[in-house]
């Protein structure tokens, strides 16, 4: 007899974007009947820093959800993680801590019905083929991957276990851009032509420690001159120009400005003589991307995490009909004759297009976590997972984001040269109609 989950599995995939090239999931390891069944959703957490920590938190805040296994490399984080739950009044979850590769154990567990991976970058890709072969839904930070190589194994073991990725990528799910997107579908920009779209937050205390060492993500600063961080900006970018749904990324090409900022920031905090002041920097300080969409489409993306600076996104979207502009925090639309030329505030057009998953605010976990978002994300990434379906933002969404980071390092090396985007879909994106926060 067929599993229930396992037709489920297959529905979804034929329903939804992957093709199901080898084994199906054996439906034990996946949680079976976790649809119909008040059985708590089961998460081990791996990676429980500054990030995994956060979103640990916001996970012990929800119903229906228990963690039985946390890992960490540093014993003294993973000890913390396991008190943290242990005091949300949950049982206290085993802890796997004994070296880098002890994650696999946490896998092998037959109770676990997903993974939540916040660890360093280089890890994610291979613990999420890790967790999807062991039958256990994915939500890995951002990037997902770091070469085109480590997408395409996502995309492949995606495809072959049928089981779910999803990089949890939190602007996607920001209030305002869930207006946004509901705007332009609702045809309010008229047809969309381009986008621009950044990360400009100065992150260098992100990338060094508090003694000015750098951490593994300042390693990253020394070896590569890329957009090592791309995904927050094109979080919302995706869903509103239909990228894998009616359209696809086809040609990316970067250029880098100089590095002066890393070793700026160094000396003015820790003076001239700080060593790691004095490493040779690779990343350029300001890497700006342009991405041509097959049907014709563009987006910049901006780069901007090494000089001192305010936070911002920089999102506008532009159409034939008007534009939305997040610094503004306005809107201009061509059919309002009576205000041409001028801005409108954003905030009635907010009200109107209020996105569902945000109207019932109270009800979002972890309201503190960048203004409730991370909340959002995660309490539907647990809806995915109860409901045994495909998770809101899929593998090749996570890839797709993920791989400017490995292609603008080849366009940057190469002089700005073009460099062509796979089709990571495999052509699925020409048939395949928009899903990302599609309201009924
Ligand atoms: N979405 C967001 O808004 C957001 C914000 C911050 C960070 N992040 C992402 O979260 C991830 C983690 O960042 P962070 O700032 O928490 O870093 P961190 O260094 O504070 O935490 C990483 C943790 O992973 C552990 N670790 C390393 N290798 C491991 C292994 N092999 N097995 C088990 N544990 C291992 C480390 O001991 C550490 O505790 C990064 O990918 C980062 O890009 C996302």
């Amino acid at each position: 007899m067929i599993h229930k989950s396992t037709i489920q599995r297959r529905d979804f995939l034929k329903a939804g974007t992957a093709t199901v090239a080898g084994t199906l999931l054996a439906p034990v390891a996946m949680g079976q009947g976790l649809a119909s069944d008040p059985k708590p959703v089961r998460i081990g957490c791996v990676g429980v820093g500054r990030r995994g920590t956060s979103l640990l938190g916001i996970l012990l805040r929800m119903e229906g959800v228990e963690v039985p296994a946390v890992c960490d490399l540093d014993p003294a984080a993973a000890v913390k993680a396991q008190q943290l739950v242990a005091r949300s009044g949950r049982k206290a979850p085993e802890v796997y801590s004994k070296g880098t590769e002890d994650f696999q154990r946490l896998m092998n567990r037959g109770d676990l019905d997903a993974v939540i991976l916040a660890t360093p970058w280089e890890w994610h890709a291979p613990m999420a083929v890790s967790a999807m072969k062991a039958g256990k839904y994915v939500g890995v930070e951002v990037p997902c991957a770091i070469t085109v190589d480590e997408c395409w194994e996502l995309v492949r073991t995606s495809e072959t276990t049928g089981v779910p990725c999803m990089m949890l990528e939190n602007w996607s799910f920001r209030r305002d851009n869930l207006a946004v997107l509901k705007m332009i579908r609702a045809g309010l920009f008229g047809e969309i032509v381009h986008c621009h779209c950044a990360h400009s937050h100065n992150c260098v205390y992100w990338y060094f420690d508090a003694q000015g060492q750098p951490r593994w993500s300042g390693d990253h600063l020394l070896r590569r001159n890329a957009d090592q961080y791309p995904t927050h900006s094109l979080g919302p970018v995706l869903s509103w120009m239909d990228i894998n749904c009616g359209d696809r990324f086809d040609t990316v090409v970067s250029m880098a400005s100089r590095s002066l900022g890393i070793k700026d920031q160094l000396e003015r905090k820790y003076g001239k003589d700080h060593a790691p002041a004095k490493l040779p920097y690779q990343q350029g300080d300001i890497v700006t991307t342009m991405v041509k969409t097959v049907r014709g489409n563009t987006i910049v993306i901006a780069m901007d995490m090494q000089l001192p600076r305010p936070y911002d996104n920089r999102w506008q979207i532009q159409g034939t009909r008007g534009l939305y502009n997040e610094q503004r925090d306005a809107v201009f639309i061509a059919d309002s004759a009576e205000k041409a030329e001028n801005w409108e505030p954003f905030a009635p057009y907010q009200a109107k297009y209020d996105h569902g998953w945000w109207r019932d605010a109270a009800a979002v976990p972890g309201t503190g976590a960048h203004g409730g978002t991370d909340g959002v994300e995660l309490r539907e990434f647990v809806r995915s997972v109860r409901a045994i379906t495909q998770t809101l933002i899929d593998v090749y969404d996570s890839v797709t984001m993920s791989v400017i980071f490995p292609l603008s390092e080849q366009s940057i090396a190469a002089g700005s040269a073009p460099v062509k985007c796979p089709d990571f879909t495999g052509g699925r994106w020409q048939p395949t109609k928009p899903k990302f926060a599609v309201e009924s």
